[in-house]
């Protein structure tokens, strides 16, 4: 059972990207603005490693830190949440999500009308209070559905719950989502009911938000098509439209998120759980509130002490962000920031990873972490970070890409060894099938006898990465017929690098086949 929690601090930025000119974002600093709160408190975070990650300079770093760091530099062309988490799911958006800064075109609001059966009010960016009270009169009158939009990718509707019964607005906005897709698949379509007289409209807690669906493979989708659970928390299940997700746990504020992620660690799962904690951005960066901002880091940081040592032996904790919301710049929006990057668990060691060009680094990361094959964007710092000994890490990898050869249309069940020659030579190989079953070949001897037959005869170690197509199976040990055939080649000392649940074990060939049958016995 391995165990990944990947928790995003929503919007906790540590400084301007070098292209935060195109968003308006030059000099922002979320962390350093926060940072200059009396409130400001991260003792914790600090001691994981948050203040050694490239560029947080203004802080003093910790000697010894624990955890494994980086910076990740957002590769998608946006700033917001949705394409934010997208990205640490291994998912990179090209062009950011369409807004409308003066409403929405002709051609979709008509679409729209006619595809519902009312009329439009209002159509510009307005505030969601604003609106009902300029234009809820009209509606309950006229019975046409008040559509709005904000700085983000949204098609608001907000609609007085007697003239239109709440069901109803979700329908009306399912038709909405499925007219706004391609050039204007908006991040989110919103229900916005509300209650009330004219002078005394108020909008109802029947909000609902229609989330555009990922527009690509996710690290969701691949650990759930592997059997795995992906346990979301907070908006999680929300910002993927449910894709992906097997169980979620609904949150409102980071108090119960950070409860939500205490409770699921003393549980049995063997997977993902995902958690986004909101406040930072919802309540403290868009109002420009760092007083706030800073005692919720504060509140965050008390937290992690108990959380890290809960974990247990093959628990990984992933802490990130989506984007910054820097609390200091003039605006309230979010900002185009790098966001940090801290692992830690018991085989994850204190490594500095400098600055990488993607937060899908990430989900490629918990990919491996969680022995799944996950065809989705992102460079797996998995190898660089685990406390297991480089070469045979780097073995392990080869063993992992050799696989990728694997003729095994009979089993379904690939395998791929990767041999190291005491010259330092590493051969590969995988295994090859045979629709008469018997000539099939396993990898471990493929590698072998490829490398006997260019001459070699000294071997160190061979590192084995097996599994049904598309998983890596924790426990693909070689048969007793390539047993038999390391005896043949290999010394007593000779290494078998295998996967286990808890990362990579290593065995001596004397382990493995202790009263073995040699050329000394004939
Ligand atoms: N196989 C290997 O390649 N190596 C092992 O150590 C175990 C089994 C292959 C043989 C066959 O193609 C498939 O896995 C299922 O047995």
């Amino acid at each position: 059972m391995k165990r990944v929690f990947l928790i995003v601090l929503d919007s906790f930025g540590i400084g301007a990207e070098p292209d935060a000119d195109r968003f308006g974002d030059v000099g922002t600093n979320t962390l350093r603005s926060i940072s200059r709160s009396d409130h400001f408190r991260i003792d914790n975070l600090k001691k994981a490693g948050l203040c050694d990650i490239e560029g947080v300079d203004f802080l003093s770093g910790f000697a010894g830190h624990y955890g494994a760091v980086g910076r990740l530099r957002e590769a998608s062309a946006g700033k917001d949440t949705t394409i934010g988490h997208w990205e640490i799911a291994g998912l990179i958006s090209p062009s950011p999500m369409p807004t409308y800064p003066h409403g929405f075109p002709d051609d979709v609001i008509a679409a729209f009308s006619a595809s519902v059966g009312r009329g439009v009010l209002c159509n510009l960016p307005y505030s969601g209070t604003k609106v009902i009270e300029e234009y809820g009169e009209e509606h309950m009158k006229t019975g046409k559905l008040i559509v709005y939009t904000s700085a983000d990718s949204v098609f608001q509707i907000a609609a007085h719950e007697d003239i239109v019964p709440v069901e109803e607005l979700y329908d009306i906005c399912r038709k909405a989502r499925s007219i706004l897709k391609g050039r204007h698949a908006v991040g989110r379509v919103i229900a916005r009911p509300f209650k009330g007289g004219p002078g005394g409209f108020y909008r109802t807690e029947n909000r609902r938000d229609f989330s555009l669906e990922p527009t690509g493979t996710t690290l969701l989708d691949e650990l759930k098509k592997a059997g795995r659970d992906v346990i979301s928390v907070g908006k999680i299940r929300d910002i993927f439209a449910s894709r992906g997700v097997t169980e979620a746990v609904v949150t409102h504020n980071n108090t119960e998120g950070m409860a939500a992620a205490l409770e699921l660690q003393k549980r049995d799962f063997n997977g993902l759980c995902f958690v986004n904690l909101v406040d930072f951005d919802m309540l403290y960066g868009h109002r420009n509130d760092a007083d706030g901002y800073a005692k919720a880091i504060a509140a965050f940081d008390e937290w992690l002490p108990g959380f890290v040592s809960g974990m247990r032996e093959g628990d990984a904790l992933i802490i990130t962000a989506d984007h910054g919301c820097d609390p200091g710049d003039i605006s309230t929006d979010h900002t185009r920031e790098y966001v940090p990057m801290i692992a830690v668990g018991k085989s994850i060691k204190p490594v500095n990873l400098g600055t990488r060009s993607t937060f899908a680094d990430v989900g490629a990361t918990v990919g491996e972490m969680l022995g799944v094959k996950c065809d989705i964007s992102g460079k797996s710092f998995y190898m660089e970070i685990t406390s297991e000994n480089k070469v045979y890490a780097d073995l392990m990898n080869r063993a992992e890409a050799a696989r990728n050869n694997s003729y095994s249309p009979y089993s379904g069940f690939s395998v791929g060894a990767a041999l190291l020659c005491s010259d330092g030579k590493i051969y590969e190989g995988c295994n090859i099938e045979n629709a008469s079953f018997s000539p099939t070949i396993c990898a471990e001897r493929t590698a072998i006898f490829k490398a006997v037959s260019e001459g070699e005869r000294e071997f160190e170690a061979i590192a084995i990465s097996g599994g049904r197509h598309g998983e890596i199976s924790d426990t693909c040990s070689p048969c007793g017929v390539c047993r038999q055939v390391m005896t043949e080649f290999c010394g007593a000392g000779f290494k078998i690098v295998l996967r286990t649940e808890n990362g990579i074990k290593i065995l001596t060939l004397k382990e493995l086949m202790p009263l073995s049958f040699t050329k000394g016995e004939l």
